[in-house]
């Protein structure tokens, strides 16, 4: 093990490892009451999510901060918080931080799928313990949620609505009585305070699982919204890119501004289906268009302008990645692509050489 850890650097650390600085100086200035094994007061999680210049602290999520107080504040509660939003919409990624800051340890983590087991929600077990040994503690496996309650920390579960429904609802007594009863065993484990539950869902999913209404009740809502104006897109994706770039330890390339101030409007037009200036109706491709998409298209293209390029962002080096993530379906979207860039970007001033670049890539 220790011979891997040295060989490399990891290549993605958790919030709380990346971000350790920060929440140590925070928790070093932080005199307000903290709710029950929490790291942080609520006001200095806010302070941590959103970021505060005067104090060095980067921000994490950029939007409305009452969503961040009100998430915050429903942590504090008896009640779990559910993240909902369409893709794309840093859920996930505010699940992470928000763990990280409360909690100090984003890993208690279940990934929901359709083939989910009631297992990864309560416990397992270790089979040739349980054969040799017979059912006991030491046999037993705990799940992320089962450690979360131990330890009093946050657990996350990832997109909760693509689980089954009679799996999803074994979540109903650990947050309603904050017990986990172990029948095998006669026992039961009870949650120590400081546990509580983040969950993601996506709203556009294809074959949900909606929560029953017993356990929506258990958990407080916050709708994630795609990012409401051009500028706030654009601060976003230019702010996640320079960090993106940062940790794959990209060469610089300056002066991407304009790239992806183009890509941002792009995607935002297809996305609501008119232009910017609201003259030209458009048709919206098949794909979400995300901001996190946004990111990563310019992400490939800076690591093209570096590699491949002469170092700057050119409309060549993100053409490629614009039509990748727009044309989803060849038939339907490349006709819609095509559409778009005819009437729209051939017209439009300071937008020829990109018009060139994707009318090459798009052959
Ligand atoms: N408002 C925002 N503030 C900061 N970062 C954002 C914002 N919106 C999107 N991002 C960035 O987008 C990326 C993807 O976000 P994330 O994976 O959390 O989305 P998601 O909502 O979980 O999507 P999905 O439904 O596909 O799981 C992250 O790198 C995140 O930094
Ligand atoms: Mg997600």
């Amino acid at each position: 093990m220790t011979v891997i850890e040295e060989a490399a650097p990891v290549l993605r650390p958790h919030a709380e490892q990346q971000f350790a600085h920060e929440l140590a100086q925070l928790a070093k200035d932080d005199d307000r009451p903290r709710p029950p094994g929490w790291l942080l007061s609520p006001q200095a999680v806010v302070t941590y999510l959103l970021g505060d210049d005067s104090i060095g602290i980067t921000a994490k999520y950029v939007g409305p901060r009452r969503l961040m107080e009100v998430a915050v504040a429903t942590l504090a509660t008896d009640r779990a918080l559910l993240l909902l939003g369409v893709p794309g919409t840093a859920k996930t990624w505010v699940s992470e931080h928000l763990t990280a800051a409360i909690s100090g340890d984003s890993t208690l983590l279940v990934q929901g799928t359709a083939g989910t087991p009631e297992e990864a929600i309560r416990y397992g077990w270790n089979y040739a313990k349980l054969l040799s040994e017979g059912p006991s503690r030491s046999a037993l496996v705990p799940s992320p949620v089962y450690r979360a309650m131990a330890l009093g920390t946050i657990a996350r579960v990832e997109e909760l609505t693509r689980v089954p429904s009679d799996v999803q609802d074994t979540l109903i007594t650990i947050l309603s009585e904050k017990t986990l009863p172990i029948p095998e065993l006669g026992e039961e484990i009870q949650a120590r305070k400081g546990f509580n539950v983040i969950a993601t869902a996506n709203d556009r999913d294809r074959g949900v699982n909606e929560l029953s209404s017993a356990l929506r009740r258990r958990f407080n809502t916050v709708v994630l919204p795609v990012p409401e104006s051009v500028e706030d897109e654009v601060s976003i994706v230019t702010q996640r890119v320079a960090s993106l770039g940062r940790s794959l330890e990209l060469p610089p390339v300056p002066a991407a501004e304009e790239e992806i101030r183009r890509v941002v409007t792009i995607f935002r037009e297809l996305r609501s289906g008119v232009t910017s200036d609201g003259k030209t109706k458009l048709k919206s491709p098949s794909g979400t268009l995300s901001t996190a998409e946004a990111i990563s298209v310019l992400t490939n293209g800076l690591a093209l302008a570096a590699h491949f390029g002469d170092g700057i962002l050119r409309p060549g080096d993100v053409a490629a990645g614009i039509i990748g993530a727009v044309v989803k379906d060849p038939g339907a979207d490349d006709v819609i692509w095509r559409e778009y860039l005819e009437t729209v970007v051939r017209e439009r001033d300071g937008w020829k050489q990109f018009y060139r670049a994707a009318r090459e890539n798009s052959r």
